[in-house]
């Protein structure tokens, strides 16, 4: 699939400074620890903040969709996969990440605008379902996921997904656009 890379918004922004606080609370040892995975990565926004919250860049593994979004990251060395969710990730490695970021397509398509880099599905909600069905999979123990969701998307059935998989969901931050709010959801294996 190819498409133009989606350019930072005040979505990606509001999940970018939620990062960069979580990175903030940790010490340089933790930092060169965690194992990221930058899901849906676009212009690589939150991988960028990784790196320069501390986040070393062999820990790192950026995932698209969009042929496009991968191409520029080979310059910056950044291990890619063009996946459609974790379809692509070798099963036999076992990776497993201590922090997963995901600012999804979140917007149910309409006869203008039908392209994953803002719609998620006729719903809004697909991709996250799809991706909530597998996240414990790729979730180390301790592990957390950042998932950023709108207002406009269907709630109900991501979350009796999540129910189902055994993930505790917190909704850590709100932030109010004009039209819509934009929540941080905080995603955790049960233990
Ligand atoms: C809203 S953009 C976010 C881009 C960037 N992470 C940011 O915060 O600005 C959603 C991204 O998810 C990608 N994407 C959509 N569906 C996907 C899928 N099924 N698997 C992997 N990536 C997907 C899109 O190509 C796009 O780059």
């Amino acid at each position: 699939m190819s498409y133009p890379v989606y350019q930072p918004a005040e979505d990606s922004y509001f999940l970018a400074e939620v990062i960069k606080e979580f990175l903030g609370s940790k010490t340089k040892k933790e930092l060169e620890k965690i194992k990221t995975l930058d899901m849906g990565t676009g212009s690589g926004i939150q991988l960028i903040n990784c790196l320069k919250a501390g986040i070393l860049k062999n820990n790192i593994l950026a995932i698209d969709i969009n042929k496009e979004a991968i191409k520029h990251f080979k310059n910056l060395k950044i291990k890619t996969i063009k996946s459609n969710l974790f379809s692509k990730i070798p099963k036999n490695k076992k990776l497993k990440f201590d922090l997963i970021i995901f600012n999804p397509p979140y917007l149910p398509e309409n006869k203008y605008d039908k392209l994953p880099d803002t719609t998620g599905g006729k719903k809004g909600d697909e991709t996250i379902i799809r991706f909530i069905k597998q996240l414990n999979g790729y979730l180390t123990k301790n592990g957390v996921c950042f998932l950023l969701i709108s207002s406009l998307t269907p709630e109900s059935e991501w979350l009796a997904e999540a129910k189902k998989q055994k993930l505790n969901v917190n909704k850590i931050k709100t932030k109010s656009l004009f039209q819509e709010k934009l929540y941080i959801w905080e995603i955790k294996n049960k233990i």
